[in-house]
């Protein structure tokens, strides 16, 4: 796995589930982690982890820093579509810690993310990327060379019943707002 100057990129084992806790809480965008104990949230990452790292359809990467503390992580999972002569990548998850972010860590995941890719013969990669966060914003992903799709639309079936889409939170909005003012 590719070494950047901060971070060492390795696959994700069930000793790391305390710290992509740790990330996810802090990010503060799933509802239920915030009413829930940390340990219900390891549970969850847990039950996932264990069914990403059974077979090779997924690839849960993490980047730990000299400290050895894991500072970000990512979700890959291979798609094999009947209609395409090589898979497609879907990147689910994208997260670096907060106080972390803007050193590398994120490009140093989604060039190991790229590399592994590139062996599989994987036709393209594809992501979702709320347009109210700051990565959207900043255009992170554009940056790096990824297109925005104009003309897919992205829906939903819920399984759960029908819900109201869930607005991007107010207090993280107000917090778009002022790091894209002190970023530009
Ligand atoms: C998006 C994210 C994964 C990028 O990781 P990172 O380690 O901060 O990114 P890098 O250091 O490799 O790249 C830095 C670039 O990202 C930009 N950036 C995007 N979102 C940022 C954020 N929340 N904080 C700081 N920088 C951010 C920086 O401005 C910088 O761009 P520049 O070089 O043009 O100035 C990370 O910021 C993050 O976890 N954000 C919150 C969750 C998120 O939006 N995930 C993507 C969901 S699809």
């Amino acid at each position: 796995m590719p070494r950047d100057n901060n971070v060492t990129i390795r696959r994700a084992t069930i000793s790391d589930v305390p710290a992509i806790a740790v990330i996810l809480r802090e990010l503060g965008w799933f509802s239920h982690m915030k009413d829930e104990p940390q340990e219900k949230t390891e549970e969850q990452i847990l039950r996932h982890l264990k069914l990403c790292n059974a077979d090779e359809s997924h690839l849960v990467l993490v980047a730990e820093n000299k400290d050895k503390e894991v500072v970000g992580y990512s979700a890959m999972h291979w798609i094999p579509y009947l209609a395409m002569s090589g898979s497609e990548g879907y990147l689910s998850e994208l997260f670096v810690r907060e106080s972390l972010r803007g050193k590398g860590t994120g490009s140093a995941l989604l060039e190991a993310v790229k590399k592994e890719a590139m062996e599989r013969g994987c036709e393209r990669l594809m992501l979702l990327n709320g347009r109210e966060s700051l990565s959207y914003k900043k255009n992170y992903y554009k940056k790096l060379g990824w297109e925005e799709r104009r003309d897919i639309a992205n829906l939903i079936f819920s399984m759960t019943g029908p819900k109201k889409q869930t607005p991007f939170p107010k207090k993280l909005k107000r917090y778009v707002k002022r790091k894209v003012k002190e970023m530009f």
